[in-house]
C-alpha cells in the first residue's frame, strides 16, 4: 500500500462517515437547512434507542408559518426526529436525545420545561387517528380543560365549535357532538384529532403521515386545511407521498439512514435535487 493510500485510510478512520447501499457518502446536509429567525431549531441532534443510533447529527431550522415536509425511506428516522421536537421520545424509556433544540430560541429540553406544556405549544397528529374514547365534544375540549383555557361552559362551547370549524369538521358533526369520536369515519376521526390539536392553540403542529390511512377526498380536505392552518401555525409533516410533499410544503427535508441528507425549497428537491441519494429516492430508485 502506498503512503498516500495509508494516509487516506487513516483520515477516513478518523472521520466516521456512512455509505449507503449505492456506496454514496453521507456526510452532513446539503442545501439550506438554516433560516433567519426560525420557529424551531435543532443543533447536533443524535438519537439512540438503547445503544442503537437512529439519528446522526441533525442540524435543522423550521421557519415560522412554513410547512416543511420530511421524506425518506422507511426506518430512516423521520418519526424519531419529529418526536424530538415535542419531547414525545421522553415517553420511550430506552430513547435518548442529545443536542440543542429550541422553540423561539428557548431550550425545550431545559430542566424547567414542562413537557406537557411544551406539547400544548407543539402539538402532534399521528398516522392512525387516535380519538379518545369520549364524545366528539370532549375530545376537542380535552386539552382546553387540561390547560384551563376556557373560563366557563359557554367559552368552552365556543372553543370546541371554532376548533371543529377550523378543522373542517363542524358541519358534519354539529348535531352529534355528544356521540363518541370513535364512531366517526377514519377521515373524520383524523380531522377530529386535528381539531383536538388546534383547540389548545399550538404554535407548531407535527403531523406524522396524517393522511396515509385516508382516501383521496379526505386527504384533499386535510391538505386544504393545512394550507389554511399555515397562516397561524408552523407545520412539519412526515409523508411517504411525494405528490403530497410537493403539493403542501414550501421546504422539504430528505432523511436517509438517520442522516439529514438534503434540505431545500420543495421545488428544488423535486426538480433539481442536490444530493445523489435525494435524486435516487424521488426518482423511485430507493424506498
Ligand atoms: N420505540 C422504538 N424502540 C426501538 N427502536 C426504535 C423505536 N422507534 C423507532 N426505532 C428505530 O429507529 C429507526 C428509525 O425509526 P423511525 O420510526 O423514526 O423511522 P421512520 O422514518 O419514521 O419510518 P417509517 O417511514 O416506516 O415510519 C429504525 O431503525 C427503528 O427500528
Ligand atoms: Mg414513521
Amino acid at each position: 500500500m502506498s503512503n498516500s493510500s495509508i494516509e487516506k485510510n487513516m483520515a477516513n478512520a478518523e472521520k466516521p462517515e456512512t455509505r449507503d447501499e449505492f456506496n454514496v457518502e453521507i456526510d452532513g446536509t446539503v442545501g439550506s437547512p438554516f433560516v433567519d429567525n426560525p420557529k424551531m431549531s435543532s443543533r447536533n441532534c443524535d438519537v439512540f434507542y438503547a445503544d442503537k443510533q437512529a439519528i446522526f447529527n441533525v442540524n435543522l431550522d423550521i421557519a415560522k408559518h412554513e410547512i416543511i415536509a420530511m421524506i425518506g425511506p422507511s426506518g430512516c428516522g423521520k418519526s424519531t426526529y419529529l418526536r424530538v421536537l415535542n419531547r414525545m421520545n421522553d415517553t420511550i424509556p430506552i430513547c435518548r436525545v442529545t443536542g440543542e433544540h429550541t422553540l423561539d430560541g428557548e431550550d425545550i429540553y431545559a430542566k424547567n420545561q414542562d413537557p406537557v406544556l411544551l406539547r400544548a405549544r407543539v402539538g402532534m397528529v399521528f398516522q392512525k387517528p387516535n380519538p379518545f374514547p369520549k364524545s366528539i365534544y370532549d375530545n376537542v375540549a380535552y386539552g382546553a380543560r387540561l390547560h384551563g383555557l376556557a373560563a366557563n361552559r359557554s367559552e368552552l362551547d365556543d372553543l370546541v365549535e371554532a376548533s371543529l370549524i377550523k378543522a373542517g369538521l363542524f358541519k358534519e358533526v354539529k348535531d352529534d357532538l355528544l356521540k363518541p369520536g370513535t364512531g366517526l369515519s377514519g377521515g373524520q376521526q383524523q380531522r377530529l384529532c386535528i381539531a383536538r390539536a388546534i383547540a389548545v392553540d399550538p404554535e407548531v403542529i407535527l403531523m406524522d403521515e396524517p393522511t396515509s390511512a385516508l382516501d383521496p377526498i379526505a386527504t384533499a380536505l386535510i391538505e386544504e386545511l393545512m394550507d389554511e392552518l399555515k397562516a397561524n401555525y408552523t407545520i412539519a409533516i412526515v409523508t411517504h407521498s411525494m405528490q403530497q410533499a410537493a403539493r403542501v410544503s414550501q421546504r422539504t427535508a430528505y432523511f436517509h439512514m438517520g442522516h439529514l441528507v438534503e434540505v431545500n425549497d420543495t421545488k428544488t428537491v423535486f426538480t433539481n435535487p442536490e444530493h445523489k441519494l435525494t435524486e435516487n429516492y424521488i426518482t423511485g430508485r430507493f424506498g
